[in-house]
């Protein structure tokens, strides 16, 4: 794919990558301050939030280590069902530890409402996310979400991480799914 045949996918840019970047300083700043004295453990959900995980991290001024899980949700693939099956597990033990998740975006909540329940199963010290986006409008489970980089309207978007069918993510920055791709009922 060429550079222009990537951006064709692109309806709209959202969020540029300068936002992007200074609203993670601003997070990472944040998240250094509520973690003075204490060690963190990021928990990235793959395979979106790599690419934010690793932004964010560099700005964070306390101790921290990094694991991912893979999960992925049964059913139809433009709405979550809530039903989620994982795929890789964590390799630590997260008792005692202070945990963050981190995801790349947050839509009817679903997904990370059952990986929350799992993750307090297994007896964490403390327990938050930080979500880059989030899409209220869509919300069909309450999550309590500790740290948001951006609200952002009810449009499927790509870019910085965020793919559609595995595509886009590389684009660094938010941008809206070009609307001649997008698939019907979405
Ligand atoms: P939820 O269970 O509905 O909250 O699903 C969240 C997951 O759906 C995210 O982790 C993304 O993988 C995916 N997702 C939701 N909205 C978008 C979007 O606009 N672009 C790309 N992926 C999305
Ligand atoms: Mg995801």
């Amino acid at each position: 794919m060429s550079s222009v045949e990537l951006e064709r996918g692109v309806g709209e840019v959202l969020i540029s990558a300068d936002e992007l970047q200074a609203r993670i300083r601003e997070l990472g700043r944040e998240i250094t301050e509520e973690y003075a004295g204490r060690e963190l453990l990021l928990v990235g959900v793959l395979k979106g939030a790599v690419f934010f995980m690793a932004d964010l991290m560099r700005h964070l001024k306390v101790p921290c280590e990094i694991d991912f899980m893979a999960i992925s949700s049964y059913g139809a693939s433009t709405d979550s069902s809530g039903v989620v099956r994982i795929l890789k597990d964590l390799d630590i033990n997260i008792e005692g530890r202070h945990v963050l998740v981190v995801e790349d975006i947050i839509d009817s909540g679903l997904t990370l409402s059952y990986l929350v329940r799992n993750l307090e199963s297994r007896e964490p010290a403390s327990l938050e996310i930080c979500a880059l986006l989030t899409k209220t409008a869509r919300r069909e489970i309450e999550v309590d979400v500790r740290y948001i980089g951006f609200e952002i309207p009810n449009k499927f978007v790509i870019g910085y991480g965020l793919d559609f069918a595995e595509r886009y993510r590389n684009l660094p920055y938010v941008g809206v799914l070009h609307p001649d791709l997008m698939p019907e009922g979405v």
